[in-house]
């Protein structure tokens, strides 16, 4: 039994199918890519598994239980976390702030106990003064706010969603090691989206290729780029 199961899930927008009959797991410790042209369906996925967006069919079970019809909140509660692609921290509160409030309304602690939990989890995040507001704070120390954010929920499974856009080459290489540290410290299992391909062959154990919101491809990085249908989605569509 896998830590996340989805069987032929579907989401419909009117007529447009964003995700299109998906069948998807997830295990602990495992780093599974989620590769597809622009408008490919990926956030849409990450949106049914975290519950932000209901499944129009199809089932989506976690730890064996079936949760299709569970809200956000509690499947963040259960151990599913993300990341958004459209980032929004709070701007005016401090870092130490932000990212105690998944201690706070996912794991139940009161405001004093987050608060530690909050600094804790920032030191091992290698983030300093985590006394700053968010406006202080440089590109990667956002990016590493946010995956704290994503942590403070104590997920057990955590979906990244384009965490590295924005980043120079040696920034994102500082974020691969460091999902890569959390990712065997938690055996935490985690789902990648991401445009850049070196990022996808550097940090994930298998990948998934959507277009069109199917799968048309999965297996190991190295296989599945060679795909032709791979190929043609990449050349046809209008990837960045
Ligand atoms: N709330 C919504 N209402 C209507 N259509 C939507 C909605 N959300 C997504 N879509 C459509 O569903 C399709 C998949 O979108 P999605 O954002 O999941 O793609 P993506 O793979 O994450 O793309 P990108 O790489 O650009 O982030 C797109 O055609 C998009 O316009
Ligand atoms: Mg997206």
């Amino acid at each position: 039994m896998a830590t996340l199961d989805l069987e032929s899930v579907s989401r419909r927008f009117g007529g447009l199918k964003a995700v299109d009959n998906v069948d998807f797991s997830l295990n602990e410790g495992e780093i599974v890519g989620i590769i597809g042209p622009n408008g490919a369906g990926k956030t849409t996925l990450i949106n049914l598994i975290s519950g932000i967006t209901p499944v129009s069919s199809g089932t989506i079970a976690f730890e064996g239980e079936d949760i299709t019809d569970m809200g956000p909140h509690g499947r963040a509660q259960l151990g599913i976390g993300r990341t958004y692609q459209l980032i929004h921290p709070v701007e005016h509160l401090t870092v130490e702030e932000n990212v105690m409030v998944g201690f706070v309304f996912a794991q139940g602690m009161n405001m004093k106990q987050a608060r530690e939990a909050s600094k804790q989890l920032c030191a091992a995040m290698g983030i300093e003064k985590p006394g700053r507001i968010v406006s202080q704070l440089n590109i990667l120390e956002v990016k590493k706010m946010e995956i704290a954010h994503a942590l403070s929920t104590g997920p057990k499974i955590l979906f990244l969603d384009e965490i590295m856009a924005g980043l120079n080459a040696d920034e994102t290489h500082q974020v691969i090691a460091l999902v890569q540290k959390i990712a065997s410290e938690r055996s935490l299992g985690v789902g990648v989206v991401e445009h850049v391909m070196g990022v996808i062959k550097k940090l994930t154990h298998r990948v998934i290729v959507l277009e069109s919101g199917a799968i048309i491809a999965s297996g190991e990085y190295e296989d599945v780029v060679k795909n032709p249908q791979v190929l043609e989605a990449y050349l046809g569509g209008g990837a960045h």
